[in-house]
């Protein structure tokens, strides 16, 4: 034996092995795995990471319960990415998993902005950063476009109070609360290089890819099945133009974009069937959403006109 292996020194009373597999089963971690695989589309390299990360604290549960670890890792982490591209609802599963692995006591995840943290006079600030860390005790606290925090423009900001405060409660009580900053990237890259504090105490950095159009036509058929609508076959091809004519006009935001737009389909459904039907609707009239109600977006209509004004 090594020497390094014989100073390994195990405290009485811990278990001899630690069967990864099993504990991968029993924790819930494999389920909150599976139901992340099944539920989003696409994400690929997140869901990579999630695994990753999965991994690295069931190991790390088994090193401690072994006594080889003492310290708890650091879990604080960014999510970078453009609007819509999964940042919150991903940052909801990671609560529940980092839960099941006993990382945290609740697993609830608390959603703020810079106005939930900081004050507009003076004394206002720790009070409102304060009550913010205390919901989120024991869970995650998610903070979104967390570099409005830091206005270096303004003298006198009060977002740096803020700052000093969650750093300190993100190196001091890392036992008991998870935080994620989210984010557009650039703005993300040059909030960490001004804030040398945030950037050491995140150790995992995530990105989420924008959505291919094939994925965002995806997860317009799976968030219609959930509300038990479908696309007819012609209303699935102007889907599949709206998407790529919506990509290139201002205030795109992804999957965010294809819900707002589902929900305008589904309101010019209702009122279509309203206008039109002269008898009794079955099932199939009612949750069907035809080329029609996609095509009276005025996606189409600004589309028709850059294309006119290109002529
Ligand atoms: N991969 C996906 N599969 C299915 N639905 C998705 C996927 N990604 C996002 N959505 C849905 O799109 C909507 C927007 O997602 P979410 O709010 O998580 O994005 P975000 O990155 O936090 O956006 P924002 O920057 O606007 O806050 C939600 O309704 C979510 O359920
Ligand atoms: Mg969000």
């Amino acid at each position: 034996m090594s020497s390094t292996a014989e100073a390994i020194v195990k405290p009485a009373g811990t278990p001899p092995a630690v069967d990864l597999r099993e504990e991968f089963e029993t924790s819930g971690v494999r389920e909150v795995l599976a139901e992340l695989d099944r539920d989003l589309i696409g994400l690929a390299p997140v869901k990579k990471r999630i695994r990753e990360t999965a991994a690295l604290l069931l190991v790390e549960r088994a090193r401690k319960s072994m006594g080889l670890a003492q310290e708890t890792p650091t879990l604080h982490m960014s999510f970078t990415g453009n609007p819509g591209t999964g940042k919150t609802t991903v940052a909801l599963r990671m609560a529940d998993l980092l839960h099941r692995l006993g990382y945290i006591r609740k697993g609830h995840l608390v959603s703020v902005t810079r106005d939930d943290l900081v004050g507009q006079y003076i004394g206002h600030t720790a009070p409102k950063t304060k009550e913010v860390l205390k919901r989120a005790m024991g869970g995650v606290l998610f903070i979104d476009e967390a570099y409005y925090l830091y206005r270096p423009e303004n003298e006198r900001d009060y977002g740096q109070e803020a700052i000093e405060i969650l750093l300190q409660v993100m190196e001091n009580q890392r036992d008991d609360l998870v935080v994620i900053l989210a984010g557009y990237s650039e703005r993300m890259d040059r909030f960490f290089q001004s804030n040398p504090g945030f950037r050491s105490r995140i150790a995992h950095h995530i990105d989420f890819p924008d959505y291919t159009d094939e994925e965002l036509l995806k997860i317009a058929e799976t968030m219609l099945a959930h509300q038990h609508y479908v696309l007819d076959e012609e209303a699935l091809t102007v889907m599949r133009d709206y998407i790529a004519k919506r990509r290139g006009q201002p205030h795109f935001a992804n999957a965010r974009s294809i819900r707002n737009a589902l929900d305008r389909a589904r309101l010019r459904q209702a009122n279509r069937l309203f206008e039109t039907s002269k008898g009794p609707l079955d099932a199939t009239a009612l949750s069907t959403i035809s080329a029609e109600d996609i095509m009276a977006s005025r996606v189409f209509s600004i589309a028709a006109k850059a294309a006119r004004a290109e002529q």
